[in-house]
């Protein structure tokens, strides 16, 4: 048997997890506390079980959709992550040239280690920009404006993260950027470096300047101060989703942050049919959180997402083989979801459905 095959992405886990350093592993693949909601999100999906229809004449698949309006090969998308020079010398611009080859949407951390208007001008489109928002009003402002400006289509307002969720593997590390990287959107802001400190810089960095009291106000600020529409990031219960799409988002990601913010979170599946049907008829609705196979894909489209960002997986993928890494994690997920909806007897993505989900 050949084992150095990478076939899928657990493949792609455990090659990342021989090449990284242990603080950086741990930094990508930890989950805040016992991990609970991190296991949950993955497991969640594997326990949903696939009532797949036969003899359904299925010839050709059509994996395309839209995401605010914008045409994307796959609801596959690429998810917004932190300090992708962890993982290789090319960073974001590695992520974003692999998304534009792949034909999906790139969404720019704030925290990464390449400026936006570097990585911005190798992506395709969509490219979407992550905000957090900071305490100083002048620095978020700032920030939206340089994305504008860089080129983004959309603001994704990250709302799950007022503080930082403890990740007990980096307090224990004390992770820290390596010297030569830097927080580089916030370093003409003179943000651009973790503190030194016992336990982990980056939960050093949040406290010290991440928007504590974030309220439904941020977003109507948001709003007011961008063209770009804004979609709101984090969300876990059907009246925040409808709330924030009342206070002009135009979609939603259902998300509990890959699993590192409170933990003991209900898995991402658990929450998505609940903010469908609250808030369903008036954004669009994506998922992300423990997505390693096409077919969580298609059980999160047949839930009612549109479509679902991908984190952990891509950054495996840039760890072992930079931007073709990356792509090829895509495509892996692009092939599998294609079996599955073959297998299931679905063409497009509207032919999936609940009815998938049940007998
Ligand atoms: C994240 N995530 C995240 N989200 C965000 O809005 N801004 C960010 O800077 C980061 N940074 C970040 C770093 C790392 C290493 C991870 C793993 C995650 C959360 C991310 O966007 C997404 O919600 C989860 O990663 C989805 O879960 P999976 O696909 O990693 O299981
Ligand atoms: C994280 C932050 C930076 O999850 O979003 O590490």
């Amino acid at each position: 048997m050949k084992s150095d095959l990478l076939l899928n992405i657990a493949d792609y886990t455990r090659a990342a997890q021989a090449r990284l350093a242990q603080d950086a592993f741990d930094y990508y693949e930890g989950g805040a506390q016992d991990e609970v909601t991190l296991r949950e999100n993955t497991d969640g999906w594997t326990r949903l079980k696939l009532y797949y229809r036969v003899l359904a004449g299925v010839a050709t698949r059509d994996l395309r959709t839209t995401v605010l309006g914008q045409p994307v090969s796959m609801p596959i998308l690429v998810a917004p992550t932190a300090f992708h020079k962890l993982a290789c010398p090319a960073g974001e611009i590695a992520t974003a040239r692999a998304a534009k080859t792949a034909g999906t949407l790139f969404i720019l951390s704030s925290l990464s280690n390449t400026a936006m208007e570097l990585v911005f001008a190798q992506a395709g489109t969509p490219r979407w920009f992550q905000l957090y928002v900071y305490k100083d009003r002048e620095i978020t402002r700032e920030l939206v404006q340089r994305a504008e400006a860089a080129g983004a289509e959309a603001i994704v307002l990250t709302v799950d993260a007022p503080g930082l969720g403890t990740r007990e593997r980096d307090a224990r590390n004390s992770f820290r950027l390596p010297d030569g990287l830097a927080v580089e959107n916030l370093a003409p802001l003179g943000k651009g470096n973790l503190p030194e400190v016992q336990g982990s810089g980056l939960a050093a960095y949040v406290r010290a300047n991440f928007k504590s009291d974030l309220g439904f106000d941020d977003l109507d600020w948001l709003c007011r101060s961008t063209r770009l529409p804004v979609v709101v990031k984090g969300v876990c219960r059907g009246d925040d989703a409808r709330r924030a799409a009342e206070h002009g988002a135009k979609a939603v990601v259902v998300s509990n942050h890959g699993g590192r913010q409170l933990d003991t979170a209900p898995a991402t599946c658990d929450v998505l049919p609940h903010v469908v049907e609250a808030a369903g008829d008036l954004c669009e609705i994506y998922a992300d959180g423990g997505i390693r196979r096409g077919s969580d894909v298609l059980k999160a489209v047949a839930l009612g997402a549109r479509a679902v960002l991908v984190g952990r997986p891509v950054l495996w993928g840039l760890c072992v083989g930079g931007e073709e890494g990356a792509l090829q994690v895509l495509e892996i997920l692009r092939r599998e979801l294609d079996e599955a909806m073959l297998l299931c007897g679905c063409s497009k993505l509207g032919d999936i459905g609940g009815w998938l989900l049940r007998a």
